[in-house]
């Protein structure tokens, strides 16, 4: 989509596999979301009839490189790149609200200023975000969609990829951990067509690497990790990235 081309209304998009809601909330997580998630809220993402690309307010991480985890679950991930990059701007995204309130718990105890969240879905960020802003890019234990039919419903698939392409800088990595072997087969496919080349994968994790809530329990059911990094093309997506 060009960025002179404002759509009349927002596209239909499906469903979350999981929801959005889960168990009852503590007090202290009540208390977290309505203390905290206001001001460590991303302003300027909108999802409304005119949304503008550009007007997201990224003045906060003051000229920092900017990171981008994806659906961050429980936050451990998030916060613990936070604390160990203090050079970077972090931003994290997860509709999830129990989730978001388990982030903001971690936010609090680590006292971490350099990053933001925004509490919805990936696909409104990359409708606002400069193009090549993100200079790498987290999508850790990804919503499996398990039926052959909702397969497509994955986000390694060309509508969230093209978006993604073209919010990442050229060369800036693009990180995937999965324990599903389905998931391994369509993201070498579909992510290169996007316009990102694989530079590595296998069952080590990264050295900077938080095992995740997913993770822990995909090992104890006894499913292997596997990890995979790719790198954003200098060039356009090779196929159907929207870029
Ligand atoms: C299987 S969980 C993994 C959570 C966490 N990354 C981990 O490893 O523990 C996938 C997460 O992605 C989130 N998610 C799904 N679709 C999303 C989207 N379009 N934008 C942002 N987050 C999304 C879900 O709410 C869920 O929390």
């Amino acid at each position: 989509m060009q960025d002179d081309i404002i759509p009349a209304s927002p596209p239909e998009r499906r469903n979350f596999y999981g929801r959005i809601r889960g168990k009852t909330l503590r007090a202290s997580q009540k208390d977290y979301l309505a203390e905290d998630l206001g001001p460590l809220t991303l302003t300027g993402v909108t999802r409304d009839a005119n949304p503008t690309r550009g007007l997201v307010d990224l003045s906060l991480f003051d000229g920092k490189p900017l990171w981008l985890e994806i659906g961050f679950g429980g936050g451990e991930h998030l916060v613990h790149m936070a604390v160990l990059y203090p050079q970077v701007g972090l931003i994290g995204c997860e509709p999830f609200v129990n989730g978001i309130a388990m982030l903001l718990g971690k936010v609090r105890q680590a006292d971490v200023a350099n990053l933001r969240i925004h509490p919805g879905d990936v696909r409104d960020l990359f409708e606002v975000l400069p193009a090549g802003i993100v200079q790498k890019c987290f999508l850790n234990y990804p919503d499996p969609w398990p039926k052959g039919r909702h397969h497509r419903r994955r986000f390694v698939t060309p509508g969230y990829l093209g978006g993604l392409a073209r919010v990442m800088a050229p060369g800036a990595e693009f990180r995937i951990a999965t324990d599903i072997p389905d998931y391994v087969r369509q993201a070498r496919n579909e992510v290169p067509l996007a316009g990102f080349v694989m530079v590595a994968e296998g069952d080590k994790a990264w050295d900077d690497w938080l095992s995740t809530r997913y993770e822990q329990k995909a090992l104890r059911e006894g499913r292997g990790p596997w990890y995979m990094t790719f790198r954003r093309g200098a060039l356009g997506g090779l196929g159907h990235a929207d870029i």
